[in-house]
């Protein structure tokens, strides 16, 4: 029997925060409703962008209380897996097209007491993580192409999301399936419908507007979507 099926989670990235008031920006998503925080590392080898290190995890940990998911676009996770468990991530993505060794990067956040999410570029074929979903607890799915916030959704990468959500119902693990890149009120939806439960939003959530108002109207996008999955 399978388990079942993950609560919808939206996971703000401060990735497109403003930095200079960065705690503000944590208390205002967690007071909107947040279900965690999703912190983009960027090494500028992995993509073509440098972004922070364990120290900023650091920060946002003491300043928080909900999960971090700590999003490793960085050509070696295994190298730094250690330094983002202290500075306190809860789950740690890594990429499958790194040049760490997917196995051994698995087993060594586990032994660190974090969970595994494995990621996929837009470009990469669902076959890729597919022999390491059983061991991993979230899958993540992204929609543009890794390096910058603010991007435009793609949509060609939702049949590697239903493809995602299928493998895990069968294992029955309750793994969350991630999506990560573009995600607003207008795409949340099909990406919950195709059975998405983990919703990344940077700039839908902290460029313009209320960042708890931004939060509330995700949240209804999301859920209409749900509503419209097949299972
Ligand atoms: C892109 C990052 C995303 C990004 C999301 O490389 O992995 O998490 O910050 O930002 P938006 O939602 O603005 O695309
Ligand atoms: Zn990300």
């Amino acid at each position: 029997m399978p388990s079942a099926e993950p609560r919808l989670r939206l996971a703000p990235s401060l990735l497109s925060a403003d930095f200079g008031a960065l705690g503000e920006a944590v208390r205002a998503a967690e007071t909107g409703g947040a279900d965690a925080f999703h912190l983009d590392v960027m090494d500028g080898h992995f993509v073509p962008n440098i972004s922070f290190g364990p120290a900023l995890v650091a920060a946002v940990r003491a300043r928080t209380r909900l999960p971090l998911d700590v999003h490793l676009m960085i050509d070696e996770p295994l190298r730094y897996a250690e330094a983002f468990r202290t500075a306190g991530g809860d789950t740690l993505v890594f990429h499958i097209e790194s040049r760490s060794d997917p196995e051994a990067t698995i087993r060594a956040v586990h032994q660190l007491g974090a969970a595994v999410g494995l990621a996929i570029r837009p470009d990469t074929p669902f076959s890729a993580v597919e022999p390491f979903a059983d061991r991993v607890e979230q899958l993540l799915v992204m929609s543009v192409h890794p390096g910058f916030s603010g991007q435009k959704f793609l949509p060609d990468v939702l049949p590697k999301v239903a493809a995602a959500r299928q493998r895990l119902a069968a294992l029955g693990t309750g793994g969350y399936v991630s999506i990560d890149g573009g995600v607003t009120t207008e795409t949340a939806g099909a990406a919950a419908a195709a059975g998405a439960s983990f919703f990344v939003c940077g700039n839908s959530v902290f460029t313009g507007g209320s960042v708890g108002e931004n939060l509330h109207r995700l949240r209804g996008a999301v859920e209409e979507g749900a509503r419209r999955a097949v299972r």
